[in-house]
């Protein structure tokens, strides 16, 4: 089997943090959602992978080179527009060729890993695997009416008037009879070839398309919370290491928190689960549960809690809490006692700050 991960898209919803990074690049507890991805589909067996990028395709070779160091190997497949998922599924055929496949959409975190769904999918007949999960707001996805005996009715792409709580995970397997599915339809009218639609496509033909309904948690890393709320589920299933090069003096570290190395805590109480990433510096501060400090980032004198900061930022001074914050790259917050006493703010586009 082969693996397909797409990575294009602007990530407006995360606007500004993907002004300047890909939204797939942001991480979750410290590692990149997309590297998350990799590892999931690594894990299941699968090394070869191709990867579907756009505008933001640079960025993610930087990182994530031929893949030697998660042990995969990567080919990147440019898409020149973002015409849908099924487009992408398109452009990938040569590297596809015709094999089976798992593709994977590069923003979204699952818990608990793919192994058993590749496995079970490798040892059927099934021309497609679908994973769905209930959601509270299924019109914000692809959406499965289910029959009575679980196979599926009907699917259908960002529904007005749902007819289930059951939305279509980013995840999804197929055999070589995709092809002449993501050849005969036509586009949305939001203008996208719909992986959704593909699907259907293959149930009207009457292939095998099958239904796992997955019961751990599942984000589709798209908004603001969705990526704290990530970023809270992945920490509590971390398994909290201290590194022998990482310095602790004078602090209360409790047991569910990570430090990587060469990070230092001082005067300082951090509770997990949390993670304090490399060379990052923790001083008179308060790190409270929920959050991932990315590295090289300098947190003086203030309280932060259930939050994600990227590398190079600083906080310093801050009166009042950090809370259910993301904080982008080289941003620097600090008090002033200058007169007089104001808000001062160079803050970039699509920002949003909520003082106290
Ligand atoms: C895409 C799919 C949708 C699926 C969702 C999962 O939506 O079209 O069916 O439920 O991913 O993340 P999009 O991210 O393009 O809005």
């Amino acid at each position: 089997m082969k693996g397909l991960i797409l990575s294009g898209g602007k990530g407006t919803r995360l606007y500004p943090l993907t002004y300047t990074n890909a939204k797939q690049l942001i991480p979750v507890a410290n590692k990149p959602v997309l590297v998350r991805v990799i590892d999931s589909i690594r894990d299941a067996g699968v090394e070869e992978i191709g990867v579907v990028i756009g505008q933001t395709g640079p960025q993610i070779r930087e990182v994530l080179g031929d893949g030697s160091k998660w042990g995969v190997k990567l080919t990147y497949i440019p898409q020149e527009s973002p015409d849908g998922l099924a487009h992408a599924v398109k452009i990938s055929r040569d590297f596809l060729g015709d094999e089976r496949f798992v593709m994977f959409l590069g923003d979204n975190v699952i818990q608990g890993g793919i192994g058993q769904l590749i496995s079970d999918f490798a040892h059927s007949d099934w021309n497609s695997q679908i994973v769905l999960k209930e959601v509270e707001n299924p019109s914000s996805y692809g959406v499965a009416k289910l029959r009575p005996d679980g196979s599926i009715e009907q699917l259908i792409e960002k529904p007005k008037n749902p007819p289930s709580n059951l939305a279509l995970v980013g995840i999804y397997m197929f055999d070589p009879t995709i092809w002449e599915a993501v050849n005969s339809i036509k586009p949305s009218w939001r203008g996208e070839l719909e992986i959704t639609d593909a699907i259907q496509w293959l149930i009207d033909a009457g292939r095998s398309v099958y239904p796992h309904v997955h019961k751990g948690w599942w984000i589709d890393t798209g908004k603001p919370n969705d990526m704290l709320e990530a970023n809270s589920l992945v920490l509590e299933e971390l398994t909290p290491t201290i590194s022998p090069e990482a310095t602790i003096e004078n602090s209360q570290v409790d047991r569910r928190v990570t430090v990587e190395r060469g990070a230092k805590i001082i005067n300082s109480t951090v509770r997990g689960p949390t993670i304090i990433g490399e060379n990052t510096v923790i001083e008179n501060s308060y790190v409270g549960p929920f959050t991932s400090i990315y590295y090289n980032v300098r947190v003086t004198n203030c309280e932060i809690e259930r939050s994600i900061v990227l590398e190079n930022s600083s906080l310093s001074d801050l009166g009042a809490r950090v809370q259910d914050s993301l904080i982008g790259r080289y941003v620097s917050l600090q008090h002033s006692d200058e007169k007089p006493k104001t808000l001062k703010m160079n803050v970039g586009d699509h920002s949003s700050v909520s003082v106290v």
